[in-house]
């Protein structure tokens, strides 16, 4: 199959990408490296030992884009191009949603045109909101909290309308619950540019002694320590997802909605400990206010995923720790050699 991955350059995308060309899938990337390096690239054909077929072009472009499909069979796209900060969308909502939403409109239209009707597409548990019924089933209502998770309730439904009014499309929506983790070996991982807004690259950059400690935002949640609790998903597990998605999507018209989360909960604590073990040092840690907006407990129903796509995750919180460290202690500063704090 011919694959177009937009964002590929980017983190999910990165090692989405390798797994397709590990499966022996052709890829084209399409990105324009507003929040990624195409070092990512060369090093994923490095590992793979295979060839990705790189487009630098902005989904805001639309000529650009339609020149990409114009140029030859495509067979699917997943498309996980988008900004994601929740803080920066609640200052530049705007930017947001031109990006996700025109964005992802450009792409679509593209697809029309070229008639590519298969596409998978990066929704995120953030779409539940600060939903407390756990775990969380694709059912829940949506009810998004910030700008940056309206952009993908809003791609939702745009989608869910467009598989409605042709019903020859195969549309996945995939809502991730917290992707974290990196390829075994150590060459491609996250590699979030200024501060870290999640918890595993910060504690990932304490750890590796880029900053001080963790400021564990609120210990008197009604969770057993007090603290955050959420479905942490090792990146490979999540990029399998993404496969099974495509199978599924070979053999079935219409839009589907999958969770894909592991099912289980870990405190913010949990996670230091697991990461102290595997950094084989103590990561030192302070308790603040708590993060406005946050949930206290989010995981994820991923009963659907298993039963329709045959697919859950392998991997637990040691092995995300594990191979998150590796790839940190390796690449301290990501794929830069220069520190940018
Ligand atoms: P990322 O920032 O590493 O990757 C996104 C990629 O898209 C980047 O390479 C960026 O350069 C590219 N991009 C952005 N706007 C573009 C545009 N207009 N044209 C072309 N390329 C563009 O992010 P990620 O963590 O890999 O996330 C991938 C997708 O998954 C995003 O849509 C994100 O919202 C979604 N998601 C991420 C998480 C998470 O915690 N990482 C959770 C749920 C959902
Ligand atoms: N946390 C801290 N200190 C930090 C960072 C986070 O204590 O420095 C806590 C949070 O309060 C929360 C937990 O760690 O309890 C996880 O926080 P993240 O920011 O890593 O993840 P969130 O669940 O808040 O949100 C992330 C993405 C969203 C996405 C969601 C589900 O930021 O965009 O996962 O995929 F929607």
């Amino acid at each position: 199959m011919k694959v177009l991955v937009t964002g590929g350059a980017g983190y999910i995308g990165s090692h989405t990408t390798l797994c397709l060309l590990q499966e022996g899938h052709d890829v084209i990337v399409l990105d324009n490296l507003m929040n990624s390096s195409s070092e990512s690239l060369r090093r994923v054909e490095e590992i793979s030992g295979r060839t990705v077929d790189f487009r630098e072009v902005d989904l805001l472009d639309a000529d650009a884009v339609d020149a990409v499909f114009a140029e030859g069979a495509v067979d699917a796209v997943v498309h996980f191009a988008g900004l994601k900060a929740v803080g920066e969308s609640v200052e530049r909502p705007l930017a947001y949603y031109r990006n996700n939403v025109v964005g992802t409109l450009n792409l679509v239209d593209s697809m029309e045109k070229a008639g590519v009707r298969r596409l998978v597409f990066s929704s995120s548990a953030t779409v539940y909101g600060a939903s407390e019924h756990v775990p969380l089933i694709e059912k829940s209502p949506m009810d998004a909290t910030n700008p940056y998770g309206r952009t993908k309730e809003q791609i939702e439904d745009i989608l869910t309308d467009l598989g409605a009014a042709d019903p020859s499309w195969s549309i996945a929506l995939l809502r991730y619950f917290n992707p974290v983790g990196a390829h075994e070996s150590g060459r491609i991982g996250e590699d979030p540019r200024g501060v870290p807004n999640n918890l595993l690259p910060f504690v990932a950059q304490v750890a590796v002694g880029r900053r001080d400690k963790v400021m564990v935002f609120g210990n008197d949640y009604p969770t057993p320590d007090g603290t955050g609790v959420r479905d942490y998903i090792h990146v490979m597990d999540l990029a399998a997802g993404h496969l099974a998605a495509l199978r599924f999507l070979a053999r079935a018209t219409g839009t589907f909605r999958w969770n894909l989360g592991t099912g289980r909960g870990s405190s913010v604590l949990e996670v230091i400990e697991a990461f102290s073990t595997a950094a084989g040092r103590q990561i030192p840690y302070e308790f603040t206010e708590r993060r406005p907006g946050d949930a206290a407990v989010s995981y994820a129903d991923a009963s659907a995923a298993l039963a329709e796509l045959g697919w859950s995750a392998r991997r637990g919180l040691a092995e995300m720790c594990t191979d998150h460290w590796r790839w940190q202690q390796a690449n301290p500063y990501g794929y830069q050699h220069e520190p940018s704090f």
